[in-house]
């Protein structure tokens, strides 16, 4: 891009950020280069440090930057506001991110980054910034100041599903609690998850007549995790599921729509209304709830280390805090909720080197800081080497084409366009399959009334993923395959699906022929997905150590502890454990300790 088009883009972006008032005088802005810090950009619109940080020496910043926050939309509207007023087809203000600080992509005194591309590589215009940087955001924490050693009463360290739920929990059952995110953004892996939540025996399985049972919930767990799993932790996972859903729902969250994914035996996957992907919905319940709470919630905050006294007992934690650097916080109980590992490719490779170089649908923080800093205090690590790859990442891209996708009904195909698996196998079997076929890769294939049943997909369009054909022979030919193989193909599988009998793979649940034009197509490949190993726990998410005896004041929930699903997660059950086991995780911790007063 020459320079005079870069002049006009950073002035159209400006027209967008900057105040109506201001902008009326300064139509005449001249801005020199394009990635020049937003400080000088407001300078030059003779908006100087006072408007930004309120006073004009010794301008302190939060770690979380709420202050900044703050006068950002005094000046420029909440992200809300400025989602409304967007006419483009990607809107990063009114994203799946949620209500997230505006300082998480616009920077006062660096280049500014668009922290979608973390996941995604849209070209955007940011204000002083690039789109192209991909680069993953993490606080620097560089300056080691001493700073007043704090207290409370239970620490959470990860602001995904489980350290939320814990710290709501421990708060509810009077304990003062500290949540800490390394990320500019609260949510972790939670936020992207798409498909659902297991659970058996829950009232909207009832009003849907579906037959379910925690035996079964159980029973499929185990088959999935190859009988590896700790089947006491696996147990707790389907008894807990439904008063689970009951909690979530309790507070604010829908999961009344219940559809299913690969491994299960019945429906019993739950998500928002019309099939709507279920981790930015609850996220963003969980956020409001903490919030309503007034729980101090910290962004840009990475524990380092957790502290022990003498005699083993955790006290507390080590924070490295973006601009405050490194501080102490002492804590009665701990609460590890740091998730996985599936975005750190070295630890990925370190223990299954024949995944290296793949991609991973994960969120860049989750680089598995939970487990390190945990085996330092002392845990015992279970199951590192199980690392499961998900069948469907889009080809060449991040992003997770969810398996409810299948479960409502899509099938695979090679690139001869045949049939060459039960699409609603286990994962790693659907990945195994996958990566055998030409190139490996391969098609999601379906029709619009799978289109249509599950709001997800409309998703995967905007994100421009979907080739299309008004008859299966048209989308062959876009896809480069034989029109009558694949016409063939989807007969064979209309056939199948009017007998309820797949001779060929034997898939059990098939609720969707594929008639209805037009007929849709995502080339996928399989990608790194979700870590099942970590931190050995208790039925009670006690930590255990190397010795075999819970170490006292530490829990552990999510993604970061191993057991729970053994060798082979099915989909859908992640979500509930971090619910589950971080309502167990923030009781016990809250129990632990005599509370401060509020
Ligand atoms: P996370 O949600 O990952 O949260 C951990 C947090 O800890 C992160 O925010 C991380 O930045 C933070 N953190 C890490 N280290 C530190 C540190 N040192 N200091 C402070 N903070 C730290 N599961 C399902 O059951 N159903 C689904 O539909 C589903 N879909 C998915 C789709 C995608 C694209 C992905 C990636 C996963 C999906 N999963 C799904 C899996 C599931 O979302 C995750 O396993 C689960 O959300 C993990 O929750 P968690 O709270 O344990 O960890
Ligand atoms: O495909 C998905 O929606 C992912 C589900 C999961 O990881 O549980």
């Amino acid at each position: 891009m020459g320079n005079h088009r870069k002049i006009i883009l950073i002035v159209a972006v400006l027209a967008m950020l900057l105040p109506v008032g201001l902008l009326q005088a300064k139509t005449d802005i001249q801005v020199a280069g394009g990635n020049i810090a937003l400080a000088e950009l407001h300078k030059a619109n003779k908006v100087g440090c006072v408007e930004c940080h309120g006073v004009s020496e010794k301008i302190v910043v939060d770690d979380s930057e709420k202050g900044i926050n703050i006068k950002c939309i005094e000046c420029h509207g909440a992200l809300s506001e400025l989602s409304a007023k967007s006419k483009d087809p990607i809107n990063p203000h009114g994203s799946h991110l949620g209500e997230i600080n505006c300082t998480v992509c616009h920077s006062g005194h660096e280049q500014s980054r668009v922290y979608c591309n973390s996941c995604h590589s849209f070209n955007l215009p940011i204000a002083g910034g690039s789109s192209e940087i991909k680069k993953i955001v993490v606080p620097s924490g560089k300056s080691t100041k001493k700073s007043a050693v704090e207290k409370c009463d239970v620490v959470v360290i990860g602001t995904g599903a489980a350290g939320m739920t814990a710290a709501i929990t421990a708060h509810d059952a009077g304990a003062k609690v500290i949540l800490l995110e390394k990320q500019p953004i609260t949510g972790g892996n939670s936020m992207l998850a798409a498909g659902g939540m297991n659970a058996a025996e829950t009232s909207f399985q009832k009003a849907k007549n579906i037959n379910d049972s925690v035996e079964l919930m159980y029973e499929d767990t185990m088959k999935g995790g190859k009988n590896t799993n700790d089947p006491e932790l696996a147990r707790i996972l389907a008894k807990n599921s439904a008063s689970s859903v009951d909690w979530l729902t309790s507070i604010g969250a829908d999961i009344s729509d219940v559809g299913r994914m690969a491994g299960a035996s019945v429906n019993r996957t739950h998500r928002p209304t019309g099939g709507a992907a279920v981790g930015s919905h609850i996220v963003n319940v969980l956020r409001k709830n903490a919030a309503d709470r007034k729980i101090d919630i910290r962004v840009n905050s990475k524990v380092v280390k957790i502290l022990e006294n003498k005699g083993g007992k955790v006290t507390g934690v080590v924070v490295q805090g973006k601009h405050r650097g490194e501080y102490t916080i002492e804590a009665k109980a701990v609460v590890l909720a740091a998730g996985g590992f599936s975005a750190n490719p070295e630890k990925v490779a370190y223990y299954r080197p024949e995944f290296k170089g793949m991609t991973t649908s994960n969120q860049p923080g989750a680089t598995g800081d939970g487990v390190e800093i945990g085996a330092n205090a002392g845990a015992e690590l279970k199951d590192m080497k199980e690392i499961q790859i998900h069948p469907t990442v889009a080809a060449g891209s991040r992003i997770l084409i969810t398996e409810a996708v299948r479960g409502n009904g899509a099938i695979l195909v090679n690139h001869e366009g045949k049939r060459f698996v039960n699409e609603l196998t286990t994962r790693d079997k659907a990945s195994e399959a996958i990566l055998a076929q030409t190139g490996q890769s391969a098609f999601l294939v379906l029709d619009e009334g799978i289109r249509k049943s599950l709001k997800q997909i409309d998703g995967y369009f905007h994100l421009e993923l979907v080739k299309e054909g008004n008859t299966p022979e048209e989308l062959a030919k876009v896809l480069g395959m034989p029109p009558e193989i694949l016409a063939q193909t989807i007969e064979t599988y209309n056939k199948a699906v009017d007998a309820k009998n797949d001779d060929e793979f034997k898939r059990s649940d098939m609720p969707l022929a594929l008639r209805t034009a037009k007929y849709y197509a995502i080339e996928i490949k399989p990608g790194i997905h979700y870590t099942m190993g970590g931190l050995k726990i208790n039925a009670n998410t006690q930590v255990i150590a190397k010795s075999g005896k819970p170490i006292p004041g530490f829990f552990a929930a999510g993604e970061v502890t191993g057991g729970v699903h053994g060798a082979n997660r099915l989909g859908g059950n992640s979500i509930s454990e971090t619910i589950t086991f971080g309502r167990i995780a923030g009781d016990n911790a809250a129990k632990l300790v005599k509370p401060v007063k509020k």
